[in-house]
């Protein structure tokens, strides 16, 4: 073969912008798996990955579509049957001015789409900080400023109105609101839900209702469960995009299956919903025989919610235990998910701190930088999927770090 000076192949300067925390770090948990270490993976949110397996019934349903040759293109919103069933969830949520509902595979194409079917450029959306990074990924990647709004720390991580209020512009388009949110944990209250719908009517705004984690709801601190109160239940009035999928309620986050519940008033939706059909056309398809399971997971047995509830719960616990009694660490409970967001008084960056953490103790959490945080805070992500074994030994190994590196401050 010739040997030829290769020019490198730069990709676009848009993409520069665009992290993901959460996978960036697997370089360093590489190195000290090459080392002959095993890595506690406390990193990524797939409950497949610990002790929590799909309900039999769905896997059936995927299976036998398969079988029956439901192995080409589906119709492009969506097969009928999962759109009923989407429309019965969506009336079950409490939604009763539901215009269209649409299948992606799985809510990050949601995201993507209905962000892009939207935004043009110079106009911007609000995007909560700290952040499920996608947002700001599919953002950078349209060549769309980010705007994020702050959640505050010291009310429960609510959004906080007054910052929503300081950084709306005449161009901002829309509010991405995650409820329960990742990665604090947090549960959003009606009466907040409602003040958001305050300021998108008076600004003619569209709500983004990121709702996947809407059945992983933990109880408050006097053992109460809240039921989840989905946003465009609470504004019927306000053009807003419920998205819901497969991945985390239904275990099955491989699948690549969720959806957009679209509301509102009908006329005022009626050419963004012809947009987003324009791109679910051009896309062709979410994933087909998948589309099958939709109906018996959303309408058939709900028991295995019951039993993931009871773990998380024992987890949330014993996290929120041992964030109250180790020194440096702080943490506002999780009321729902399976994420705890705990701020840390560390005289470094937290991203030093999480790297650091998986080269000596071999324990992997995601850095707050990694979400966006207020300047001046650091903050990690804890996924409390594993084991109250594994937990247990991971939060040991933490500790023990932070005393050897920071002392007991
Ligand atoms: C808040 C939030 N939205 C969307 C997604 C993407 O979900 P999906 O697996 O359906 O693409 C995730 C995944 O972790 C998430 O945490």
């Amino acid at each position: 073969m010739p040997v030829t000076q290769a020019n490198q192949v730069t990709p676009a300067q848009r993409l520069e912008n665009v992290r993901y925390a959460i996978r960036d770090l697997a370089c360093v948990a590489d190195e000290v798996i090459q080392q002959g270490h095993k890595v506690l993976p406390l990193n990524v949110g797939d409950p497949l990955n610990f002790d929590f397996q799909t309900p039999p019934h769905i896997i059936e349903a995927a299976y036998k579509a398969m079988r029956d040759g439901k192995n080409g293109y589906a119709p492009s919103p969506g097969i009928p049957e999962a759109l009923e069933a989407i429309r019965g969830e969506a009336a079950r949520k409490g939604i009763t001015t539901v215009q269209d509902v649409f299948v992606t595979s799985g809510v990050s194409e949601t995201v993507d789409l209905c962000i892009s079917a939207l935004v043009n450029p110079g106009e911007d959306i609000l995007t909560p900080k700290p952040d499920y990074p996608l947002y700001s990924a599919v953002l950078c990647k349209l060549g769309i400023a980010l705007n994020p709004y702050d959640l505050n720390e010291d009310d429960a991580w609510q959004p906080e109105l007054a910052d929503i209020e300081r950084k709306r512009t005449p161009r901002t388009r829309a509010i991405v609101l995650i409820n329960p949110n990742n990665p604090t944990g947090s549960l959003c209250s009606r009466q907040m839900l409602e003040q958001i719908a305050e300021i998108a009517r008076r600004h003619n705004l569209v709500v983004f209702a990121d709702e996947i984690y809407d059945k992983l709801i933990l109880p408050d601190s006097n053992g109460n469960i809240t039921p989840h109160i989905a946003f465009a239940s609470v504004a019927p009035d306000v053009p807003c995009i419920t998205f819901g999928g497969m991945s985390k309620n239904y275990l099955v986050p491989g699948w690549r299956i969720g959806w957009g519940i679209v509301s509102g008033d009908a006329a005022a939706l009626k050419p963004y919903t012809e947009g987003i059909h324009r791109l679910l056309r051009a896309r062709l398809c979410a994933n087909h025989p998948e589309q099958y399971a939709i109906k018996p997971a959303l309408e058939g047995p709900q028991d295995h919610l019951i039993e993931v509830q009871r773990k998380l719960r024992s987890r949330r616990d014993l996290t929120q235990k041992w964030c109250e009694s180790t020194p440096r660490i702080s943490c506002v409970a999780p009321r729902g998910a399976f994420y705890a967001f705990p701020r840390i008084d560390i005289p470094e960056s937290d991203e030093i701190f999480v790297k650091e953490l998986i080269r000596q103790k071999h324990v992997m959490v995601v850095h707050g930088s990694g979400f966006g945080q207020k300047p001046g805070t650091q903050h990690f992500r804890i996924v409390f999927l594993p084991d109250e074994k594994t937990l247990t030994k991971a939060y040991a190994g933490i500790a023990e770090f932070i005393r050897e590196r920071y002392g007991n401050a």
